[in-house]
């Protein structure tokens, strides 16, 4: 069995003052609260049982607006990120709910046109190991930048000044229980952040990080170009949420 995460946290600051009383993941994308989208993502695919991790400032505001689960058809639990320390860092208060399931980690400001239900898919079939999924930019230097050769990724770089392709890993990563282990191992980068591009690597050492492609539209919803795209990449996808 499955089991979903949904990282929502930081205070937003580049939406300011959007971002003034709450958090990004509750602003209005499509005709819903952002987070929402994640949701979907994740029941669509049949994961139901769901951890929501988010900063103190906020997490009344979570589950003020996402409740039990009920209403989603799904079961979620909630964490508190107490430091903006990175993804990773916030991955690992996942632990004890994934008590030893694989789990699917989404990046709650990340939005896609259609569902990732295939990668899924892909991911349930595999044995061993993590997946990621990327997509074709025209800016990759904003994010983790994945080498490929062949049918390999051989090396993911966080945020490169010269990019070697222009596949963008994405916020949507699909680990096993092995995954906190290497969190363990990892040391922050120079931004200070326990970085999940290090984690990837880590798994691409041990020749266990497989990939799928994003189908459609992606948009990293941070700032308030990405915002306005992220809106109406959804609302011309309404069909299936
Ligand atoms: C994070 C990851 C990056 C990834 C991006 C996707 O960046 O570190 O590898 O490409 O999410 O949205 P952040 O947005 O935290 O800077």
């Amino acid at each position: 069995m499955l089991k979903g995460v949904i990282l929502a946290g930081g205070l937003g600051t580049r939406l300011y003052p959007l971002t003034k009383v709450t958090s990004k993941h509750l602003l209005p994308v499509g005709n819903e609260p952002m987070i929402f989208h994640s949701v979907k993502q994740l029941t669509t695919a049949g994961i139901t049982d769901i951890l929501i991790v988010t900063n103190p400032e906020y997490v009344g505001d979570f589950v003020s607006a996402l409740g039990s689960g009920k209403d989603f058809g799904c079961e979620f639990t909630y964490r508190v990120q107490e430091e903006a320390k990175g993804v990773a860092h916030a991955l690992a208060l996942a632990e004890g709910f994934a008590a030893g399931h694989k789990i699917v980690v989404l990046l709650g400001d990340n939005i896609f046109e259609t569902p990732i239900h295939p990668a899924v898919s892909d991911y349930q079939a595999q044995q061993t190991g993590a997946r990621v999924m990327l997509k074709q930019v025209n800016d990759p230097e904003r994010y983790g930048v994945a080498t490929l050769n062949g049918n390999h990724i051989v090396a993911i770089e966080e945020k490169p000044k010269h990019p070697k392709s222009d596949y963008a890993v994405v916020g949507a990563y699909f680990y096993d229980a092995s995954v906190f282990d290497i969190i363990r191992t990892v040391e922050p980068s120079a931004r200070g952040e326990y970085e999940i591009t290090a984690v990837n690597n880590a798994y691409i050492h041990r020749g266990e990080l497989a990939y799928s492609f994003v189908h459609g539209k992606w948009v990293d919803a941070g700032t308030f170009d990405s915002l306005t795209e992220a809106h109406q990449i959804l609302l011309n996808s309404l069909d299936w949420q």
